[in-house]
């Protein structure tokens, strides 16, 4: 992607604390162990003086509003539409590797992406084409790359059962199937998954379905269509990322400033009057709390797996890490907004909450319109097919509850597949965080539905098709969701908590999907993937 290295708009203000270095761990308790033991969360509180918890206090928040100068125009990902093949195949080259950018003044930092070494290209199919992507590592060690959102068999996942060694080439293919959504992809090796997206690795996958007779939504991408790529990130020194996970919080990196797309401080010229975003929220722990500096409502279109069943008018939109919303923002001539991330409401008690990124308020984007703009088509009332998979009040077919960074009390075992599924079934399922601090649920290779919270019918903003969802404390969140048609009873897809500290520590679970009346088989444990 092409990187601006102009001014590298730092907040104006004085920068916020870096996340406060937390109590000494007492020898012969691992950090796993000591965050079970429960030093996060309020217990953490006790375990520090009085002195020491209201300056955690003070300082664990961050706050950038109105201190950002947007000096950098947003960087674009480069579209990618592949090529075809003999036999009709949309055909896609990535490489993984290492790059630098220069993200402030000084040294440039260095990172990791797809081809350009930062990001990705933003790869883009037709509903009902066959895929191949043809992916080489050019890293130091191994990686995956999963293809989050996808419905495609499991051997095609690029979950930590298909490595790709370094050197090495693997070339997933599959028959893209499933509605208009905006999808992404990132690497998902066993326990490294936070490092290597942190560094940088993640790129969209959009999906188009022209058959379904496309609503008239804006969608020149990079000018009305815009991705929106966020992460937050902490700088350590020579302008490195600071990959180190503060021991206070307890969902790992918390970031004081933000990326979109790789660019720091950036602004976006709008030429149209409604300019659509394709928000994917690719940071490692932080849920933000998306809305407009002047209050201003806009219209959610779109989720994690395709489009609303109408457009959802509201000022606010909460994005879990791994989350996707598609949001249409109206602008009159001349005028500036900024986008921003309030406090998120994580459902979480006062502390967990201020430890968590909460109370945390950050400027992401400024939108800056032009002194004449293109008129944009007023939103259709329908966009598509509600999902209709069931009903809240049908029998739960299994329950995960999420705590101690285990799901029913199991860790993550490549080797172990924790339950079958039938090809072609529904099934309804019920997910309960347990623990004080915040969790989400991401479900591999299908899509689902919301059929309640806490027992109420979902709000409009989850009216349509998921694959992750955020699971505040205590509150029971209840999904259908569909297997379709790729049985392998020894490949697991994966089940886990996308708050990418707790999946590597374990919080993931595996199932198959097999043919009726087939037993789960034995996981071909990684081999090294591709041919080198
Ligand atoms: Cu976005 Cu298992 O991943
Ligand atoms: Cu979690």
């Amino acid at each position: 992607m092409t990187e601006p290295s102009e001014d590298p708009g730092e907040p104006a203000g004085p920068p916020p604390a870096a996340p406060p270095a937390g109590p000494t761990p007492r020898r012969g308790l691992t950090r796993r162990r000591l965050l079970k033991a429960g030093l996060i969360g309020v217990p953490a509180v006790a375990a520090i003086s009085a002195g020491g918890a209201a300056w955690l206090w003070a300082t664990a928040d961050v706050d950038t509003a109105g201190r950002v100068r947007f000096v950098n125009r947003l960087a674009i990902p480069p579209l990618a539409t592949g090529r075809r093949d003999g036999s009709g195949r949309r055909v896609f080259e990535l490489r993984a590797r290492a790059g630098n950018r220069r993200l402030r003044p000084g040294r440039p930092t260095p990172t990791w992406g797809f081809d350009d070494g930062h990001l990705g290209p933003t790869l883009r199919v037709d509903r009902g084409e066959t895929v191949v992507v043809n992916v080489r590592n050019e890293l130091a060690e191994a990686t995956t790359v999963h293809w989050h959102g996808m419905h495609l068999p499991a051997v095609m996942d690029g979950g930590p059962h298909q490595p790709i060694r370094p050197g090495a080439t693997w070339s997933p293919t599959w028959r893209l199937d499933q509605p208009a959504a905006t999808l992404w992809y990132h690497p998902h090796p066993h326990g490294r998954t936070g490092q290597h997206v942190y560094r940088g690795m993640a790129g969209l996958f959009i999906v188009d379905d022209p058959a379904a007779g496309s609503p008239d939504l804006p969608g020149r991408y990079g000018v009305d269509d815009v991705p929106v790529i966020v992460q937050d990130k902490n700088f350590g020194d020579d302008n490195r990322f600071d990959e180190s996970t503060p021991l206070i919080g307890g969902v790992g990196i918390l970031g004081d400033t933000l990326l979109v797309n790789g660019t720091v401080a950036p602004y976006h010229d709008v030429t149209a009057e409604r300019t659509r975003l394709r928000l994917l929220n690719a940071s490692n722990a932080r849920t933000y709390g998306f809305g407009l500096s002047d209050g201003r409502p806009f219209a959610l279109i779109g989720t994690d797996g395709g489009l609303l069943p109408a457009p959802h008018l509201t000022d606010r939109v909460r994005l879990s890490p791994g989350e996707r919303a598609e949001i249409v923002v109206t602008m009159r001539p001349d005028e500036r907004v900024v986008l921003r991330s309030y406090p998120p409401d994580l459902g979480a008690d006062f502390w967990t909450s201020r430890v968590t990124g909460g109370d945390d308020t950050m400027d992401v984007l400024e939108l800056r319109a032009a002194g004449g703009l293109t008129p944009s088509p007023a939103l259709p009332g329908t966009l598509a097919e509600a999902p209709g998979l069931g009903s809240a009040g049908g029998r739960v077919d299994r329950g995960f509850e999420l705590s101690g960074f285990e799901i029913n009390g199991r860790a993550m075992d490549m080797s172990r597949i924790d339950f079958g599924v039938g090809r072609d079934t529904t099934e309804i399922w019920e997910v309960t965080n347990l623990d004080v601090l915040p969790h989400n649920f991401h479900v591999h290779g299908t899509r689902f539905q919301v059929l309640s919270v806490n027992g109420a019918a979902p709000p409009p903003e989850l009216g349509g098709w998921k694959d992750t969802i955020y699971t505040p404390r205590e509150t029971p969140v209840r999904i259908a969701i569909r297997f379709g048609g790729h049985a392998d009873p020894d490949s697991p897809y994966m089940f886990h908590c996308h708050l990418l500290f707790h999946e590597d520590l374990g919080m993931m679970g595996q199932f198959v999907v097999t043919e009726p009346g087939v037993l789960p088989g034995r996981p071909v444990m990684p081999h090294d993937a591709g041919h080198g």
